[in-house]
């Protein structure tokens, strides 16, 4: 049973309004499917509903609803990348209401930040804070590299908590779900993060998944974390010794792990794809500043020869255009965007859909359909820069 407080109870209730009343009891119907006993503050939110959608009505409707009532987000609130409206014909009718969208978030008071990469500068849990995210892939990261606690929340669920300003207790917010249960052991000689976490979640579905110690950066973590959260349920991850859950296995198991595994290299290698492509995309999470800094050199003084696009947090392109890399990244010929690629590339089926697309994320080659996968080298090969 859930026991809410007296401040909660009056909001239920309608006291506040009945718009924000309804919003409380989303939450209370959701946290009573999953078991929670209480509603929880939260620090911040992040919104994943930043498609404007054609069909999308009931979403908007339920916005205009709130704004109408007055309500504003009570914690500091992101929201994920644009969809790539701009990018065809066809993403301008399959986004129609991009712009009234946005303006509906806008007055509700959310960061303008348009990035799954909301924790690189705009949305940065201290480890332990309760947040309400949705967005798998930033949930993925709040939860295991900042120690953050965040359950996989849904559209709209992620509104409810930002209006309100609290969250339903279950899942990961609670010690015994972020134990770890499986043991990854590495064989692996050429490190690429975004595979082995394609491969860890089809592996490991839904269990916590602990890898034994590898220095993964900071951006190997973020590519690793979202393939991860792609092909598998995966909400949280430890890396022995990284990341801060996990500062050795036996602090991080209760007891024996409920089962061990080996990645070899092998593994990792089956998916890279190696024949002739016809467009080359990076990014997804979006690139941050230190991912494009690191890769846009090998672009200097060289052209591409197929299509290549880098997607990028809307922060990091806009202090990367102001360098001289970024001139000589466009004069290689690289097309710089800001939006999601995976909504960019899906929806203008008719222009893409027979194109070879290579990527070297693990996420996007599990969301875009018919898209091909290399390694950041097998990228730049692809696109003739190495
Ligand atoms: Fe972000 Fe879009 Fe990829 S939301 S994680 S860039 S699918």
């Amino acid at each position: 049973m859930m026991v809410l407080d007296k401040d909660q109870e009056l909001v239920l209730s309608g006291n506040n309004g009945t718009v924000l009343g309804s919003a409380m009891r989303t939450l209370v119907e959701y946290g009573k499917v999953f078991g929670a006993k209480r509603l929880v503050p939260i620090k911040s939110a992040h919104i994943a509903g930043t498609f404007g959608i054609i069909r999308f009505n009931s979403f908007y409707a339920i916005l205009r609803q709130m704004l109408d009532e007055g309500l504003r987000v009570r914690v500091p609130t992101t929201v994920n990348p644009r969809p790539g409206r701009e990018f065809s014909i066809q993403n301008r009718v399959a986004f129609f209401h991009q712009r009234k969208l946005e303006r509906m978030l806008e007055q509700l008071g959310v960061i303008e930040n348009y990035s799954c990469v909301c924790y690189e500068e705009r949305n940065m849990p201290a480890r332990g804070d309760i947040v309400a995210w949705s967005e798998s892939s930033a949930v993925q990261y709040a939860n295991s590299v900042l120690g953050a606690r965040t359950n996989r929340n849904s559209l709209l669920i992620d509104v409810c908590s930002a209006v309100t300003g609290y969250t339903p207790e279950f899942g990961y917010l609670l010690d015994e779900n972020r134990r770890g249960r499986l043991l990854v052991r590495l064989k692996i000689k050429k490190m690429d993060a975004s595979a082995l976490g394609y491969l860890l979640g089809m592996l490991a579905v839904d269990r916590v998944p602990v890898v034994e110690h590898y220095p993964f950066s900071r951006v190997e973590l973020k590519n690793m974390g979202g393939a991860m959260a792609a092909s598998g349920a995966v909400a949280l991850f430890h890396v022995e010794g990284v990341t801060p859950e996990a500062p050795d296995c036996a602090s991080v198991f209760d007891g024996k792990p409920e089962k061990e595994i080996t990645i070899s290299q092998e593994m990792i290698d089956e998916f890279r794809y190696r024949g002739p492509v016809d467009m080359v995309i990076f990014g997804c999470p979006q690139m941050t500043f230190d991912e494009i800094m690191a890769l846009a050199p090998r672009f200097v003084g060289r052209t591409v020869t197929k299509p290549t696009i880098f997607f990028m947090v809307p922060d990091a392109y806009n202090r990367f255009r102001g360098t001289d890399l970024c001139r000589k990244v466009m004069q290689a010929g690289v097309r710089l965007e800001t939006c999601c690629p995976v909504s960019a590339l899906t929806s203008h089926q008719g222009m893409y859909k027979k194109k070879k697309i290579m990527t070297a994320s693990g996420k996007t080659y599990y969301y875009l359909d018919g898209s091909l996968y290399g390694t950041v080298d097998d990228c730049c090969a692809a696109c003739g820069v190495m």
